[in-house]
């Protein structure tokens, strides 16, 4: 009771800071598209937001593969024409509007560009449909009249708006907004030659400098004019903010980045604590909290291995895998040492899409190891929850992590995350300590197959020799507040350091 009442009451006191208004501007959004954790990140995000006195927008591009129960629920907001490129060329430019919980989500309207196929297809095509996005987000919003204290950016994908903002728009009422950006993953930048950018952007030839979207002799890069031209660079965690500055992880912005460190911050990410709660999520097999995770965890993992046509025994150590399947993800890692792992008390589960080897591997260990490896390659939300909650530990041993939701939504869910420590992962999964059975995890620091190996036999042996502490752990992990509610703050005290 005294708790709700502290939360009721700090709640009040964040809804009392001065309000701002905040676009977000970004390529893809939860419910309605979700590649990655950016979508986690811009439903999440601007939600938790509102509840802290923030008037907010998210701009979205109108994909074709949107889910129909959105679009019918959308309005038509009005429609232009907007040049666009070098010679002049205009496109039209629709806004369908939806409003939910608070926020505002305008999606840009254009079946040229929008019409077909994935949110992102290949650079040749998505270099265009992102120059036309960026400048369609600062048209539309002129066309509604509503001019934001801040315009908050996302991804390379968003990264033309600072650019255009202090130039083609530099002469309107936009002007006077503040920009961020955020990077979520340094490995995409939005590169092509000059020429194929000058044309599509229509921006002035100044830009291409080697201060701003110059890079190399012939290329444009779009997320490095973005980290120019942007007030304030954020990204979603501390570690990574200091990692980006070394040429090991600034695929080849570090130097850039060094430059701009005065205005670069780490945020870490939260997750959605709504979407993401064990004691009310109906795709569970069995709802659970802090107090009957034990017990509920067992009846989780038994509907997980008979979904899965897996062994069905409460003894085994189920490792599970969320990921996109890519080098980021540290699948190399994983995949040399399956052998080693698979012993009679062990099971893998894993669930992702991506590269043809990664899939083809785990298609591999399935059939290698039936009964006690499945390989869902697949995208599936509520296969995910399931893993959540019916695996006794998740594997995330990332070559580089700008934050990493996977781990966070684990140990919301009680299970025990074993991590390489790098980005994020090394800012919230704190390493178990036997001595003073502290932690929250099973960490290891080099990029190495050996060590993945020595954290999965750590927390193996505590699991099996000293289950007491391992419930312990598990305990532990559903008590850390994984919310969004203190970063979205730390977002908000830099939406006022700006306009102030
Ligand atoms: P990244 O953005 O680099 O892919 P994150 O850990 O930030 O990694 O976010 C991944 C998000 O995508 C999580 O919400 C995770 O549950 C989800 N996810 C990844 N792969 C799948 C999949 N195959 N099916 C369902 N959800 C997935
Ligand atoms: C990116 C990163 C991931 C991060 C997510 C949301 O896709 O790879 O680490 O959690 O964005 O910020």
């Amino acid at each position: 009771m005294i708790q709700e009442n502290k939360n009721t009451e700090s709640m009040e006191e964040l809804f009392m800071t001065p309000r701002r208004s905040v676009v977000f501007i970004g390529s893809e959004c939860y419910p309605f598209v979700k590649t990655g954790g950016l979508g986690d990140v811009m439903y999440a995000l601007p939600r938790e937001l509102a509840k802290q006195n923030c008037d907010v927008k998210v701009i979205l591009p109108r994909y074709h593969c949107i889910p129909w129960e959105y679009q019918e629920r959308m309005i038509y907001r009005g429609a232009f024409e907007m040049d666009l490129c070098a010679d002049g060329r205009s496109f039209y430019v629709g806004i369908m509007e939806y409003v939910w919980d608070g926020v505002v989500y305008d999606f840009i309207d254009n079946d040229e560009f929008f019409g077909w196929g994935n949110p992102y297809t290949n650079l040749v095509d998505d270099i265009p449909k992102f120059c036309y996005f960026a400048k369609a987000a600062l048209s539309a919003l002129l066309y509604m009249d509503w001019i934001p204290n801040i315009i908050h950016c996302h991804d390379w994908q968003a990264s033309l708006v600072p650019v255009y903002l202090r130039t083609l728009f530099e002469n309107t009422e936009l002007n006077s907004a503040k920009t961020i950006l955020t990077i979520h993953n340094l490995r995409f930048q939005g590169i092509y030659n000059i020429p194929a950018i000058h044309y599509w952007s229509g921006l002035p030839d100044y830009v291409f400098n080697k201060d701003a979207l110059k890079t190399g002799y012939e290329d444009a890069n779009m997320m490095k004019g973005g980290l120019t031209y942007s007030n304030i660079i954020t990204t979603v965690s501390g570690t990574y903010a200091g990692e980006i500055q070394t040429p090991y992880y600034g695929e080849g912005l570090d130097a850039h980045l060094r430059y701009h460190s005065g205005k670069l911050r780490g945020i870490v990410n939260g997750i959605d604590c709504g979407i993401w709660n064990p004691a009310t999520d109906h795709l569970l097999y069995s709802t659970y909290d802090i107090t009957n995770v034990l017990e509920k965890k067992r009846e989780n993992k038994h509907g997980l291995q008979e979904e899965l046509g897996l062994v069905q025994d409460d003894h085994k150590f189920v490792i599970g895998l969320v990921s996109r399947l890519t080098n980021q993800k540290g699948l190399d890692l994983l995949n040399a040492i399956i052998p080693e792992i698979m012993d009679e008390h062990t099971q893998l589960v894993v669930l992702g899409t991506g590269d043809d080897i990664y899939e083809n591997s785990f298609r591999y260990y399935e059939n290698a190891y039936k009964g006690n490896v499945c390989s869902n390659i697949m995208y599936d939300e509520t296969r995910a929850h399931r893993i959540y909650a019916g695996a006794d530990a998740l594997l995330v041993p990332s070559q580089f992590e700008p934050c990493g939701l996977t781990q966070l939504i684990a140990m919301r869910y009680g299970t025990v995350p074993i991590v390489r420590e790098t980005g994020g992962l090394r800012d919230t999964v704190e390493p178990y300590n036997m001595y003073y059975n502290t932690g929250n995890g099973f960490t290891f620091d080099n990029y190495d197959a050996g060590l993945l190996l020595d954290a999965i036999n750590r927390a193996k042996t505590v699991y099996f020799t000293n289950r007491w502490c391992w419930d312990e752990m598990v305990q532990r992990d559903m008590d850390k507040d994984v919310s969004w509610e203190s970063s979205a703050r730390q977002y908000k005290d830099l939406y006022l350091e700006l306009t102030w």
